[in-house]
Protein backbone atom coordinates (compact mmCIF):
# COMPACT_ATOMS: atom_id res chain seq x y z
CA UNK A 1 0.00 0.00 0.00
CA UNK A 2 2.53 2.48 1.23
CA UNK A 3 5.04 1.85 -1.64
CA UNK A 4 2.07 2.35 -4.61
CA UNK A 5 0.82 5.81 -2.63
CA UNK A 6 4.70 6.16 -3.04
CA UNK A 7 4.75 5.51 -6.95
CA UNK A 8 2.22 8.07 -7.47
CA UNK A 9 2.89 10.64 -5.58
CA UNK A 10 3.56 13.79 -7.67
CA UNK A 11 7.32 15.10 -8.46
CA UNK A 12 8.33 17.91 -6.40
CA UNK A 13 10.91 18.92 -9.71
CA UNK A 14 9.57 21.93 -11.46
CA UNK A 15 9.32 22.28 -15.04
CA UNK A 16 12.33 21.23 -17.19
CA UNK A 17 14.83 24.48 -17.46
CA UNK A 18 12.76 27.27 -15.29
CA UNK A 19 13.15 27.67 -11.52
CA UNK A 20 11.21 27.91 -7.92
CA UNK A 21 11.86 30.87 -6.09
CA UNK A 22 12.42 29.74 -2.27
CA UNK A 23 12.38 32.98 -0.04
CA UNK A 24 16.29 33.23 0.23
CA UNK A 25 16.22 32.82 -4.00
CA UNK A 26 13.58 35.66 -4.61
CA UNK A 27 14.94 37.28 -1.86
CA UNK A 28 18.34 37.78 -4.14
CA UNK A 29 16.37 38.42 -6.98
CA UNK A 30 14.57 41.23 -5.66
CA UNK A 31 17.84 42.80 -4.65
CA UNK A 32 18.86 42.65 -8.39
CA UNK A 33 15.54 44.11 -9.84
CA UNK A 34 15.89 46.41 -7.06
CA UNK A 35 19.22 47.37 -8.38
CA UNK A 36 18.37 47.24 -12.01
CA UNK A 37 14.87 49.78 -11.02
CA UNK A 38 16.66 52.48 -9.13
CA UNK A 39 20.08 52.96 -11.74
CA UNK A 40 17.60 53.40 -14.63
CA UNK A 41 15.42 55.36 -12.98
CA UNK A 42 18.37 57.27 -11.53
CA UNK A 43 19.12 58.14 -15.37
CA UNK A 44 15.06 59.17 -15.91
CA UNK A 45 13.75 56.16 -17.21
CA UNK A 46 10.02 55.25 -17.08
CA UNK A 47 8.97 51.44 -15.83
CA UNK A 48 6.62 49.84 -18.91
CA UNK A 49 4.82 46.14 -19.32
CA UNK A 50 3.12 43.95 -21.04
CA UNK A 51 1.56 40.63 -21.34
CA UNK A 52 3.96 37.26 -21.58
CA UNK A 53 1.44 36.67 -24.67
CA UNK A 54 2.26 37.53 -28.01
CA UNK A 55 0.88 36.99 -31.74
CA UNK A 56 3.76 34.30 -33.56
CA UNK A 57 4.07 36.66 -36.05
CA UNK A 58 5.67 39.25 -34.37
CA UNK A 59 8.87 37.35 -34.56
CA UNK A 60 8.67 36.40 -37.86
CA UNK A 61 8.43 39.62 -39.49
CA UNK A 62 11.60 40.10 -42.09
CA UNK A 63 13.59 42.55 -40.66
CA UNK A 64 12.63 41.30 -36.51
CA UNK A 65 13.92 38.02 -36.48
CA UNK A 66 16.48 35.51 -35.13
CA UNK A 67 16.03 33.10 -37.18
CA UNK A 68 17.59 30.61 -34.13
CA UNK A 69 15.44 31.92 -31.64
CA UNK A 70 12.29 31.76 -33.86
CA UNK A 71 12.39 28.55 -35.36
CA UNK A 72 13.67 26.83 -32.73
CA UNK A 73 13.38 28.46 -29.13
CA UNK A 74 10.30 29.47 -29.08
CA UNK A 75 6.81 28.22 -26.99
CA UNK A 76 4.32 28.67 -29.11
CA UNK A 77 0.69 26.95 -29.20
CA UNK A 78 -2.63 27.30 -30.93
CA UNK A 79 -4.77 28.68 -28.37
CA UNK A 80 -8.84 27.84 -28.75
CA UNK A 81 -9.97 30.68 -30.96
CA UNK A 82 -7.29 29.03 -33.43
CA UNK A 83 -4.93 31.92 -32.83
CA UNK A 84 -1.07 31.48 -33.44
CA UNK A 85 0.42 32.15 -29.66
CA UNK A 86 4.02 32.60 -28.70
CA UNK A 87 5.64 33.54 -25.09
CA UNK A 88 7.52 36.25 -25.50
CA UNK A 89 10.93 35.07 -26.20
CA UNK A 90 12.54 38.81 -25.90
CA UNK A 91 11.03 41.97 -25.11
CA UNK A 92 11.92 44.40 -27.92
CA UNK A 93 9.15 43.20 -30.30
CA UNK A 94 6.80 43.84 -27.44
CA UNK A 95 7.90 47.42 -26.68
CA UNK A 96 8.99 48.09 -30.69
CA UNK A 97 4.65 47.31 -31.58
CA UNK A 98 3.79 49.64 -28.40
CA UNK A 99 5.91 52.52 -29.13
CA UNK A 100 4.62 52.28 -32.33
CA UNK A 101 1.18 51.62 -31.29
CA UNK A 102 0.79 55.29 -29.08
CA UNK A 103 3.47 56.94 -31.42
CA UNK A 104 1.57 59.91 -32.12
CA UNK A 105 0.53 60.29 -28.49
CA UNK A 106 4.23 59.87 -27.18
CA UNK A 107 6.68 62.16 -26.90
CA UNK A 108 10.36 61.88 -28.01
CA UNK A 109 12.80 60.57 -27.33
CA UNK A 110 11.43 58.36 -24.65
CA UNK A 111 13.91 57.11 -22.06
CA UNK A 112 11.91 52.92 -20.91
CA UNK A 113 12.58 49.93 -18.96
CA UNK A 114 10.94 46.54 -17.88
CA UNK A 115 11.49 43.71 -16.16
CA UNK A 116 9.89 41.10 -18.11
CA UNK A 117 10.07 36.98 -17.84
CA UNK A 118 10.86 35.45 -21.25
CA UNK A 119 10.73 32.33 -22.37
CA UNK A 120 13.34 30.26 -24.60
CA UNK A 121 13.46 26.65 -25.64
CA UNK A 122 17.12 26.46 -24.93
CA UNK A 123 19.15 23.53 -23.44
CA UNK A 124 19.41 24.34 -20.01
CA UNK A 125 23.21 25.23 -18.82
CA UNK A 126 25.00 27.62 -17.07
CA UNK A 127 24.01 30.87 -17.55
CA UNK A 128 21.38 29.61 -19.78
CA UNK A 129 17.70 28.55 -18.89
CA UNK A 130 14.36 28.55 -20.15
CA UNK A 131 12.62 30.77 -18.12
CA UNK A 132 14.82 34.05 -17.41
CA UNK A 133 14.01 37.94 -16.49
CA UNK A 134 15.95 40.56 -18.55
CA UNK A 135 15.97 44.76 -17.74
CA UNK A 136 14.84 46.01 -20.94
CA UNK A 137 16.16 49.66 -20.74
CA UNK A 138 16.09 51.25 -24.39
CA UNK A 139 16.21 55.06 -25.41
CA UNK A 140 13.32 55.75 -28.47
CA UNK A 141 13.23 58.48 -31.11
CA UNK A 142 17.36 59.80 -30.43
CA UNK A 143 19.38 59.24 -34.01
CA UNK A 144 21.84 60.89 -31.32
CA UNK A 145 25.41 58.53 -30.72
CA UNK A 146 24.95 60.13 -27.17
CA UNK A 147 21.68 57.73 -26.90
CA UNK A 148 24.45 54.69 -27.56
CA UNK A 149 26.50 56.36 -25.07
CA UNK A 150 24.19 56.87 -22.36
CA UNK A 151 22.65 53.09 -22.99
CA UNK A 152 26.43 51.76 -22.53
CA UNK A 153 26.57 53.87 -19.22
CA UNK A 154 23.75 52.78 -17.67
CA UNK A 155 24.98 49.54 -18.16
CA UNK A 156 28.42 50.38 -16.67
CA UNK A 157 26.69 52.19 -13.83
CA UNK A 158 24.26 49.18 -13.27
CA UNK A 159 27.00 47.01 -12.84
CA UNK A 160 29.31 49.54 -11.01
CA UNK A 161 26.33 49.95 -8.42
CA UNK A 162 26.50 46.08 -7.76
CA UNK A 163 30.13 47.27 -6.43
CA UNK A 164 31.61 45.64 -9.90
CA UNK A 165 35.26 46.96 -9.96
CA UNK A 166 36.80 48.89 -13.07
CA UNK A 167 40.44 49.69 -13.11
CA UNK A 168 41.01 51.60 -16.27
CA UNK A 169 40.61 49.93 -19.51
CA UNK A 170 43.36 46.26 -18.66
CA UNK A 171 40.04 43.81 -19.17
CA UNK A 172 42.08 41.48 -16.58
CA UNK A 173 42.10 44.32 -14.00
CA UNK A 174 38.20 44.43 -14.04
CA UNK A 175 34.78 42.52 -13.21
CA UNK A 176 33.69 43.56 -16.56
CA UNK A 177 34.59 44.04 -20.18
CA UNK A 178 32.21 46.41 -22.86
CA UNK A 179 32.56 44.67 -26.25
CA UNK A 180 31.60 46.80 -29.16
CA UNK A 181 31.06 46.37 -33.06
CA UNK A 182 28.79 48.23 -35.53
CA UNK A 183 26.42 45.84 -37.32
CA UNK A 184 27.75 47.82 -40.44
CA UNK A 185 31.40 47.16 -39.74
CA UNK A 186 31.15 43.31 -40.86
CA UNK A 187 29.53 43.89 -44.13
CA UNK A 188 31.99 46.59 -44.89
CA UNK A 189 34.87 44.22 -43.92
CA UNK A 190 33.96 41.24 -45.46
CA UNK A 191 33.43 43.57 -49.19
CA UNK A 192 36.39 45.24 -48.84
CA UNK A 193 38.17 42.07 -48.06
CA UNK A 194 36.44 40.44 -51.09
CA UNK A 195 37.17 43.59 -53.45
CA UNK A 196 40.85 43.37 -53.11
CA UNK A 197 40.67 39.84 -54.56
CA UNK A 198 37.84 41.48 -57.28
CA UNK A 199 35.30 39.69 -55.67
CA UNK A 200 31.66 40.88 -53.62
CA UNK A 201 28.96 39.48 -51.85
CA UNK A 202 25.44 39.90 -51.62
CA UNK A 203 23.48 41.41 -48.67
CA UNK A 204 21.92 37.75 -48.12
CA UNK A 205 25.23 35.75 -48.23
CA UNK A 206 26.72 38.76 -45.79
CA UNK A 207 23.12 38.45 -43.36
CA UNK A 208 23.88 35.04 -43.08
CA UNK A 209 27.52 34.85 -42.13
CA UNK A 210 26.86 37.77 -39.73
CA UNK A 211 24.73 35.11 -38.02
CA UNK A 212 26.85 32.58 -38.50
CA UNK A 213 29.33 34.39 -36.56
CA UNK A 214 26.87 35.10 -33.81
CA UNK A 215 26.58 31.19 -33.54
CA UNK A 216 30.45 30.42 -33.33
CA UNK A 217 31.18 29.75 -29.54
CA UNK A 218 28.67 27.14 -29.80
CA UNK A 219 30.22 25.12 -32.66
CA UNK A 220 33.35 23.27 -33.74
CA UNK A 221 35.51 25.53 -35.61
CA UNK A 222 35.46 22.64 -38.87
CA UNK A 223 31.84 23.69 -38.73
CA UNK A 224 32.20 26.76 -38.63
CA UNK A 225 34.69 26.48 -42.01
CA UNK A 226 32.33 24.14 -43.78
CA UNK A 227 29.22 27.05 -43.20
CA UNK A 228 31.14 29.41 -44.26
CA UNK A 229 32.16 27.44 -47.36
CA UNK A 230 28.31 27.07 -48.09
CA UNK A 231 27.37 30.53 -47.84
CA UNK A 232 30.33 31.88 -50.16
CA UNK A 233 31.61 28.73 -52.06
CA UNK A 234 35.45 27.50 -51.57
CA UNK A 235 37.08 30.56 -53.35
CA UNK A 236 34.98 33.86 -51.25
CA UNK A 237 35.42 31.59 -47.94
CA UNK A 238 38.96 30.93 -47.90
CA UNK A 239 39.70 34.74 -48.60
CA UNK A 240 37.49 35.88 -45.63
CA UNK A 241 39.01 32.92 -43.52
CA UNK A 242 42.43 34.14 -44.38
CA UNK A 243 41.52 37.79 -43.83
CA UNK A 244 38.99 38.08 -41.37
CA UNK A 245 38.37 35.28 -38.71
CA UNK A 246 41.29 33.48 -38.64
CA UNK A 247 43.20 36.90 -39.81
CA UNK A 248 46.50 38.05 -39.18
CA UNK A 249 45.63 41.48 -37.21
CA UNK A 250 48.19 43.46 -39.40
CA UNK A 251 46.14 42.92 -42.22
CA UNK A 252 42.72 43.18 -40.76
CA UNK A 253 43.82 46.53 -38.69
CA UNK A 254 44.60 47.77 -42.14
CA UNK A 255 41.37 47.13 -43.57
CA UNK A 256 39.56 48.59 -40.52
CA UNK A 257 41.60 51.87 -40.28
CA UNK A 258 40.04 52.90 -43.20
CA UNK A 259 35.96 52.04 -42.39
CA UNK A 260 33.83 55.29 -41.57
CA UNK A 261 32.18 52.76 -39.16
CA UNK A 262 35.22 52.20 -37.38
CA UNK A 263 36.08 55.54 -36.85
CA UNK A 264 32.61 56.32 -35.47
CA UNK A 265 32.89 53.25 -33.13
CA UNK A 266 36.68 55.25 -31.87
CA UNK A 267 34.89 58.04 -30.82
CA UNK A 268 31.67 56.69 -29.31
CA UNK A 269 34.40 54.91 -27.56
CA UNK A 270 36.17 58.22 -26.56
CA UNK A 271 33.04 59.68 -25.25
CA UNK A 272 32.64 56.80 -23.23
CA UNK A 273 36.29 57.46 -21.74
CA UNK A 274 35.18 61.12 -20.64
CA UNK A 275 32.41 59.50 -18.98
CA UNK A 276 34.73 57.16 -16.96
CA UNK A 277 34.23 54.34 -18.94
CA UNK A 278 37.21 53.02 -20.11
CA UNK A 279 37.00 48.79 -19.67
CA UNK A 280 35.38 49.12 -23.52
CA UNK A 281 37.04 46.86 -26.13
CA UNK A 282 36.34 46.78 -30.01
CA UNK A 283 35.83 43.18 -31.57
CA UNK A 284 35.22 43.01 -35.34
CA UNK A 285 33.62 39.70 -34.92
CA UNK A 286 31.01 40.35 -32.46
CA UNK A 287 27.49 40.04 -34.65
CA UNK A 288 24.74 39.78 -32.00
CA UNK A 289 21.74 37.06 -33.43
CA UNK A 290 19.00 39.84 -34.33
CA UNK A 291 18.32 40.80 -37.71
CA UNK A 292 16.49 43.97 -36.48
CA UNK A 293 20.26 45.74 -35.66
CA UNK A 294 21.77 48.44 -37.38
CA UNK A 295 24.57 50.33 -35.55
CA UNK A 296 26.07 49.85 -33.09
CA UNK A 297 25.95 46.49 -31.31
CA UNK A 298 27.77 45.55 -27.95
CA UNK A 299 27.77 42.64 -24.92
CA UNK A 300 29.10 42.81 -21.64
CA UNK A 301 31.03 39.91 -20.52
CA UNK A 302 32.54 38.47 -17.02
CA UNK A 303 36.22 38.36 -17.15
CA UNK A 304 35.95 35.28 -15.23
CA UNK A 305 36.28 32.46 -17.25
CA UNK A 306 33.79 30.21 -15.20
CA UNK A 307 31.06 32.80 -16.57
CA UNK A 308 30.74 32.39 -20.52
CA UNK A 309 28.00 33.82 -20.92
CA UNK A 310 27.27 37.48 -21.92
CA UNK A 311 25.65 39.96 -18.83
CA UNK A 312 24.11 41.43 -21.87
CA UNK A 313 23.62 42.58 -25.14
CA UNK A 314 22.27 45.32 -27.18
CA UNK A 315 22.50 47.72 -29.71
CA UNK A 316 20.77 50.15 -31.95
CA UNK A 317 18.03 49.02 -34.25
CA UNK A 318 16.56 51.99 -36.20
CA UNK A 319 14.26 50.60 -38.29
CA UNK A 320 12.14 48.21 -35.84
CA UNK A 321 9.39 49.80 -35.22
CA UNK A 322 8.91 51.09 -38.71
CA UNK A 323 7.59 47.56 -39.54
CA UNK A 324 4.08 48.80 -37.91
CA UNK A 325 3.76 51.39 -40.06
CA UNK A 326 4.57 54.89 -40.96
CA UNK A 327 8.04 56.30 -40.24
CA UNK A 328 10.63 54.59 -38.80
CA UNK A 329 11.50 55.59 -35.20
CA UNK A 330 15.25 55.00 -34.13
CA UNK A 331 15.72 52.80 -30.89
CA UNK A 332 18.99 51.90 -28.75
CA UNK A 333 18.85 49.86 -25.88
CA UNK A 334 19.70 46.11 -24.25
CA UNK A 335 18.61 43.45 -22.63
CA UNK A 336 20.48 42.12 -19.11
CA UNK A 337 19.90 38.92 -17.68
CA UNK A 338 19.24 37.74 -14.08
CA UNK A 339 20.35 34.32 -14.66
CA UNK A 340 23.86 35.12 -15.97
CA UNK A 341 23.66 38.51 -13.65
CA UNK A 342 23.28 36.30 -10.28
CA UNK A 343 26.06 33.82 -11.48
CA UNK A 344 28.37 37.09 -11.70
CA UNK A 345 27.57 38.16 -8.05
CA UNK A 346 27.84 35.14 -6.29
CA UNK A 347 31.60 34.83 -8.03
CA UNK A 348 32.90 38.27 -7.37
CA UNK A 349 31.34 37.62 -3.89
CA UNK A 350 29.17 41.13 -4.46
CA UNK A 351 25.72 39.79 -3.31
CA UNK A 352 25.23 41.29 0.12
CA UNK A 353 24.79 38.49 3.36
CA UNK A 354 21.70 39.40 5.17
CA UNK A 355 19.22 40.25 2.44
CA UNK A 356 16.00 39.49 4.74
CA UNK A 357 15.92 40.90 7.74
CA UNK A 358 13.58 41.51 11.05
CA UNK A 359 14.39 44.31 12.88
CA UNK A 360 13.09 42.92 16.10
CA UNK A 361 11.53 38.93 16.69
CA UNK A 362 8.74 38.94 19.87
CA UNK A 363 8.92 35.51 22.19
CA UNK A 364 6.25 34.71 24.19
CA UNK A 365 7.37 32.83 27.15
CA UNK A 366 3.73 30.79 27.08
CA UNK A 367 1.46 30.81 24.25
CA UNK A 368 -1.12 32.69 26.49
CA UNK A 369 1.12 35.99 26.16
CA UNK A 370 0.84 35.62 22.57
CA UNK A 371 -2.06 38.14 22.03
CA UNK A 372 -0.30 40.32 24.11
CA UNK A 373 2.92 40.22 21.76
CA UNK A 374 1.00 40.77 19.02
CA UNK A 375 -0.23 44.15 20.24
CA UNK A 376 3.13 45.13 20.96
CA UNK A 377 3.91 43.31 17.24
CA UNK A 378 1.49 45.82 16.18
CA UNK A 379 3.64 49.25 18.19
CA UNK A 380 6.45 48.19 16.54
CA UNK A 381 4.85 48.26 12.92
CA UNK A 382 3.15 51.31 13.09
CA UNK A 383 7.03 52.97 14.01
CA UNK A 384 7.81 51.25 10.99
CA UNK A 385 10.10 48.39 11.74
CA UNK A 386 9.97 44.67 10.64
CA UNK A 387 8.22 42.71 13.97
CA UNK A 388 6.91 38.90 14.36
CA UNK A 389 5.58 36.97 16.95
CA UNK A 390 7.28 33.51 17.54
CA UNK A 391 4.31 31.17 16.97
CA UNK A 392 5.39 27.58 18.03
CA UNK A 393 4.87 26.55 21.51
CA UNK A 394 9.09 25.62 22.02
CA UNK A 395 11.63 26.57 24.59
CA UNK A 396 12.54 30.36 24.41
CA UNK A 397 16.21 28.28 23.36
CA UNK A 398 14.03 27.25 20.04
CA UNK A 399 12.50 30.47 19.55
CA UNK A 400 16.16 32.40 19.57
CA UNK A 401 17.46 29.99 17.07
CA UNK A 402 14.68 30.66 14.74
CA UNK A 403 14.74 34.33 14.85
CA UNK A 404 18.73 34.12 14.49
CA UNK A 405 17.68 31.75 10.78
CA UNK A 406 15.54 34.74 9.91
CA UNK A 407 18.39 37.49 10.60
CA UNK A 408 16.49 38.80 13.18
CA UNK A 409 18.42 41.75 14.71
CA UNK A 410 16.93 41.85 18.39
CA UNK A 411 14.43 40.08 20.40
CA UNK A 412 12.25 40.98 23.12
CA UNK A 413 11.04 37.87 25.66
CA UNK A 414 7.67 38.06 26.51
CA UNK A 415 6.72 36.74 29.72
CA UNK A 416 3.95 37.68 32.86
CA UNK A 417 6.58 40.38 34.81
CA UNK A 418 7.14 42.24 31.34
CA UNK A 419 3.33 42.26 30.81
CA UNK A 420 2.32 43.42 34.41
CA UNK A 421 5.62 46.01 34.66
CA UNK A 422 5.34 47.49 31.00
CA UNK A 423 8.98 46.91 31.12
CA UNK A 424 10.46 44.63 28.42
CA UNK A 425 14.51 43.76 27.74
CA UNK A 426 15.75 44.56 24.27
CA UNK A 427 18.54 41.70 23.16
CA UNK A 428 20.60 42.66 20.16
CA UNK A 429 21.47 38.97 18.72
CA UNK A 430 24.51 39.66 17.16
CA UNK A 431 26.11 41.44 20.33
CA UNK A 432 24.23 40.03 23.24
CA UNK A 433 23.57 43.38 24.71
CA UNK A 434 20.54 44.30 26.18
CA UNK A 435 18.43 47.55 26.98
CA UNK A 436 15.60 47.87 29.05
CA UNK A 437 12.72 50.07 28.89
CA UNK A 438 8.87 50.54 28.02
CA UNK A 439 8.14 49.96 24.08
CA UNK A 440 7.99 53.17 23.23
CA UNK A 441 11.50 53.74 24.59
CA UNK A 442 13.11 50.62 22.93
CA UNK A 443 11.74 52.49 19.65
CA UNK A 444 13.67 55.44 20.42
P1 LIG B 1 19.88 38.72 -25.94
O1 LIG B 1 21.35 38.85 -26.23
O2 LIG B 1 19.16 37.60 -26.56
O3 LIG B 1 19.24 40.12 -26.35
O4 LIG B 1 19.68 38.64 -24.38
C1 LIG B 1 20.20 39.60 -23.51
C2 LIG B 1 20.70 38.96 -22.23
O5 LIG B 1 19.67 38.15 -21.66
C3 LIG B 1 21.86 38.00 -22.40
O6 LIG B 1 23.08 38.69 -22.44
C4 LIG B 1 21.72 37.14 -21.17
O7 LIG B 1 22.20 37.83 -20.02
C5 LIG B 1 20.23 37.02 -21.01
N1 LIG B 1 19.69 35.78 -21.60
C6 LIG B 1 19.31 35.57 -22.88
N2 LIG B 1 18.86 34.31 -23.06
C7 LIG B 1 18.93 33.71 -21.83
C8 LIG B 1 18.60 32.41 -21.34
N3 LIG B 1 18.09 31.46 -22.12
N4 LIG B 1 18.83 32.16 -20.03
C9 LIG B 1 19.33 33.11 -19.20
N5 LIG B 1 19.66 34.35 -19.62
C10 LIG B 1 19.47 34.65 -20.91
C11 LIG B 1 17.91 40.40 -26.40
O8 LIG B 1 17.05 39.69 -25.92
C12 LIG B 1 17.58 41.75 -27.00
N6 LIG B 1 16.13 41.82 -27.21
C13 LIG B 1 18.09 42.84 -26.08
C14 LIG B 1 17.82 44.24 -26.53
C15 LIG B 1 17.00 45.16 -25.92
N7 LIG B 1 18.32 44.83 -27.62
C16 LIG B 1 17.85 46.07 -27.69
N8 LIG B 1 17.06 46.28 -26.68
Amino acid sequence: MKQEAKKQALSTESYKGVRDFYPEDLAIQRYIFDTWAKTAESFGFERYDASVLEPSELYKAKGAQNEEMVNEQTYTFIDKGDREVTLRPEMTPTVARMVAGKRRELTFPLRWYSIPNLFRYERPQRGRVREHWQLNADIFGSNSEMADVEIILLASAILKGFGAKVKGSDAKESDFEIVINARKIIPEIIRAILRRENFDAIDEEIGKFTRLLDRRNKMPQDDFDTQCIQIFGEARAKIVKANFYNAEAGNLTEIMAELESVRDLRLLTEKLKVLGVENVRHDSELARGFDYYTGTIFEIFDTNPDNRRSLLGGGRYDNLIGLFGGDPIPAVGFGMGDVTMRDFLETHDLLPKNLQTIDIALIPMKQEYALEAEKIAQTIRTAGKKAYVSLADKKVGDHIKQAEARNAQSIIVIGEEEITSGIFTLKTLASGSEIKGTISDLLK
